[in-house]
């Protein structure tokens, strides 16, 4: 079996924090133990290029327990938990590309490595897989990375034809994604059906908020040490995410100012109780920073200009594209890591600024990224749309898709009953109720 990991001797401590996640993904548990009777995905092979954490491979051995052949890539050079991508090649057999800290051109050396797998289903957390296949089978080389461009020079058109008319459809894990997805599908691109897991209830309601919220927190935490309560806590970016940042760095007693470009998001920030203002303004004023807008160039020369010394800026947005770090460079006299995941800028009047994590998802870069419960549902949401596409691909266009409501009502009822919380039924009545549009005046 070929994988590449860092060191296969981490599996140990790998197999010991999955054991521990898994506790909380009960969900997931039931869908594992059903998948092991009934084998809904037997001789399908998946390549999902996810975080490689406790989380992810709870997934992906439920999906194996389900008969895939599962092969699995990093979606963020930063995000990957080395003894888990150990513990899943000892333990699972699972091969895995992926090692925290590797550079561009290994990243999409690993992202290779699972196309080569000729998957049937692919699982994103960025698209980055999916575009990599269109890019491949359109000939846009110029947007490709060398090992892939040679790789795909190397095959003939039929098995480049081939790498896309084998899949069945794929699934989509974040905003970032769905957004690249829809403008392939606009764009009349789109070569197969995708399903959006972030657009489904329990996955964004749930992960976006309270899993970026607190692990969010949790990584400038863990990269900082720094009191958050009484300081000003700026947040770009007012989306699923950005309310679960803001309203937990509230918690801990940040003062807490959101930007937006957005009128009616902005709105609701403003009812939600925060203090909202353009970035222009907001960069002289907070001491932490912390982009989640999907968006390129948020935070720019411009602002760094403007900000107090020792202000430090995270991103927990998909890609490292939110802060501009090269402007950032070029306007610093000096900088040097000053402690892990912590780099500091110092600029020509000595202000000194800290970027944490290279402005990658500090989530996952400095902390352990969204806890186990939160990606119970997200995972669940996964496993049950692989098996969705497996049924009912021939049906579904090159489109890109909602998470089947059923689906999001079953993991709604199930993580529901593994809480051990019970909730009312409509009676006759009611229902009758809301059916008619004669009774009840
Ligand atoms: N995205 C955010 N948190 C994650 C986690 N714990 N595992 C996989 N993907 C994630």
């Amino acid at each position: 079996m070929e994988y590449h990991i860092k060191d296969i001797n981490l599996a140990e401590k790998g197999r010991l924090r999955r054991e521990w996640a898994f506790m909380s993904m009960p969900v997931l548990r039931y869908i594992k133990e059903r998948f092991s009777k009934e084998k809904p995905l037997k001789g399908i092979r998946i390549s999902a290029c996810l975080h490689i954490t406790t989380e992810t491979a709870a997934l992906a051995s439920t999906l194996k327990a389900g008969g895939a052949g599962i092969v699995l890539c990093a979606s963020n050079p930063l995000s990957t938990q080395d003894d888990v991508a150990a513990s899943l090649v000892v333990d699972d057999e699972i091969p895995v590309f992926a090692i925290k800290g590797e550079d561009h051109a290994t990243y999409y050396e690993h992202i290779l490595s699972a196309l080569k797998h000729k998957p049937h289903i692919t699982m994103d957390d960025g698209a980055d897989l999916v575009s990599s296949i269109h890019f491949i089978a359109l000939g846009k080389w110029e947007n490709l990375e060398k090992c892939i461009v040679d790789w795909g020079r190397s095959i003939s058109e039929e098995e480049r034809r081939e790498l896309v008319s084998n899949i069945m459809g794929s699934t989509e894990e974040t905003t970032t994604g769905v957004i690249r997805l829809k403008s392939m599908e606009r764009d009349g691109v789109l070569q197969f059906p995708v399903i959006a897991v972030n657009n489904a209830n329990t996955k964004h309601l749930f992960d976006n908020r309270y899993g970026t919220g607190q692990s969010t927190i949790d990584g400038i935490l863990r990269a900082t040490n720094r009191l958050l309560a009484g300081s000003k806590f700026v947040v770009c970016g007012y989306g699923w995410c950005g309310r679960g940042v803001a309203n937990r760095a509230r918690g801990m007693g940040a003062h807490v100012i959101v930007c937006e470009v957005n009128p009616l998001r902005a709105l609701e920030a403003v009812m939600d109780g925060f203090e909202v203002m353009p970035i222009s303004k907001a960069a002289a004023i907070g001491d932490i920073f912390c982009t989640v807008t999907g968006d390129i160039n948020v935070i720019r020369k411009e602002h760094f200009l403007k900000m107090k010394d020792g202000a430090i800026l995270a991103n927990s947005g998909h890609f490292d594209v939110e802060i501009d770090i090269k402007g950032l460079r070029e306007i610093a006299v000096k900088n040097r890591k000053i402690r892990e995941f912590v780099e500091e800028f110092e600029l020509e009047d000595g202000r000194r600024l800290y970027l944490l994590g290279e402005g990658r998802l500090i989530n996952l870069a400095a902390a352990e990224g969204h806890p186990s419960s939160v990606m119970d549902m997200s995972f669940a949401n996964q496993a049950l749309c692989a098996e969705y596409l497996v049924k009912n691909h021939k049906k579904l266009e090159k489109k890109v898709y909602d998470v089947p409501q059923e689906v999001d009502n079953e993991i709604a009822s199930l993580k529901l009953k593994s809480m051990g919380v019970e909730i009312d039924t409509l009676t006759p009545e009611q229902e009758r109720y809301l059916r008619s549009w004669e009774m009840g005046t």
